[in-house]
């Protein structure tokens, strides 16, 4: 018997996306998921994806004909970002469940029109926000959990390269920009790790390196009712790179240069820290700057291993369980409106012209 009843797949757009990832990630699912047909606006690709991954895929250059292939029961909407509101409400019309790329919507209107549809069809829409399961980012959560660095109060993200890019997704016309393209992942982060709801935003997008008119580095300052400050920068144009997470808690900090360790500096949980007075008179001559008592300092760099032991393609997992046997899904379409909602205001926020 096999241990899974898989859940067949109408891939739309044979790109980056749906052909060097999505595959990739189902791979690793062990029968979970199936391809039973591709669509593309060029045949070559559906060909070329039917003779990888699977041959007897039913191809399609019109996504309203692969809507009515019965086989497919979910849709992995992976077109270009402008289509993909558009794509994912037909496809809920057509009665499929729906796996919807990021960004969900380009402004906040369209990503309200997706939450109505997901509310009409309840059940069927996923949104793949594939790096909320990102190894690093879950085991920075759990150890802010643990309380060991105090309380957090500075966190900064970094996503940075330089790269001469010249696709589409750095073309405004064709919804690229920075902020579309990775914006969508790092914002939905920053909410989470703000753990309040946020007070006030700052913005600021340049194009740098990238050939297109669309911005390729941005900068986003959140800052939580509860004090947190969030700083990203997401950039195509930075040529020297900067650690990818920092956290400073009041007892200690963490940082991760490239997600693999977590290097940490934390005053001993064991430590009560002396009820000391702050001075008004000049400190005695020859004191010097010192530290007024000793701190217990743990130094430590440790691998990066969530005790969920996630990665990014298990959300194809949450959603084998979702709709094979009705386990919640972790990614709320409230959570991606809120997502669209702060992306838009990043945009307005920064004058950026597009
Ligand atoms: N979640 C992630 O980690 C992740 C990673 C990469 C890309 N993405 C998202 O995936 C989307 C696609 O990005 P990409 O880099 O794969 O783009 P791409 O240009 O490589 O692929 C898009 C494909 O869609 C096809 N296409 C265009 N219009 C179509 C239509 N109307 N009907 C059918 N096919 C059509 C194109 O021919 C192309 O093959 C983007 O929105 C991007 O944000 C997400």
């Amino acid at each position: 018997m096999k241990p899974f009843n898989p859940i067949k797949i109408g891939l739309a757009g044979v790109g980056r996306a749906g052909y060097s990832m999505q595959p990739i990630e189902v791979e690793k699912t062990e029968g979970r998921f199936e391809f039973v047909a591709c669509c593309d606006t060029e045949m070559e690709r559906c060909d070329k994806f039917a003779e990888k991954f699977n041959k007897s895929c039913n191809k399609y250059t019109s996504y309203d004909e692969m809507l009515k292939d019965p086989e497919v029961e979910l849709v992995s909407v992976a077109v270009r970002s402008p289509e993909h509101t558009e794509y994912s409400i037909k496809a809920l019309q057509a009665g499929k469940y729906v796996f919807c790329e990021k960004p969900i919507a380009l402004t906040l209107d369209e990503a309200l029109k997706l939450k109505a549809a997901s509310k009409k069809y309840p059940g069927k829409l996923f949104l793949r926000h594939n790096r909320r399961f990102e190894p690093c980012y879950n085991h920075i959560r759990e150890i802010m959990d643990s309380g060991i660095l105090g309380n957090i109060f500075q966190i900064r993200l970094r996503r940075n390269s330089y790269q001469r890019r010249d696709d589409w997704q750095t073309l405004i016309e064709c919804g690229g920009g920075m902020l579309n393209n990775w914006g969508p992942h790092i914002i939905d982060h920053s909410l989470h790790l703000l753990e309040s709801p946020v007070k006030k935003v700052w913005s600021r997008l340049r194009r740098v390196a990238a050939v297109g008119d669309a911005e390729d580095h941005l900068t986003v300052i959140f800052e939580g009712e509860n004090g947190r400050l969030i700083d990203m920068e997401i950039s195509g144009g930075a040529a020297i790179t900067e650690p990818i997470y920092q956290v400073y808690g009041d007892r200690g900090a963490l940082v991760s240069q490239d997600e693999k360790e977590l290097k940490m500096r934390y005053i001993d949980p064991e430590q009560k820290l002396q009820d000391i007075k702050a001075k008004k008179e000049s400190p005695p001559l020859d004191t010097g700057f010192r530290n007024p008592e000793k701190l217990d300092w743990i130094e430590k760099t440790i691998p990066v291993e969530p005790s969920s032991k996630c990665e990014t393609w298990h959300i194809w997992n949450h959603m084998y369980d979702a709709i094979r046997n009705g386990v919640t899904f972790p990614i709320t379409i409230d959570e991606g409106v809120e997502v669209v909602k702060y992306t838009e205001m990043v945009r307005k926020g920064s004058g950026f012209e597009r």
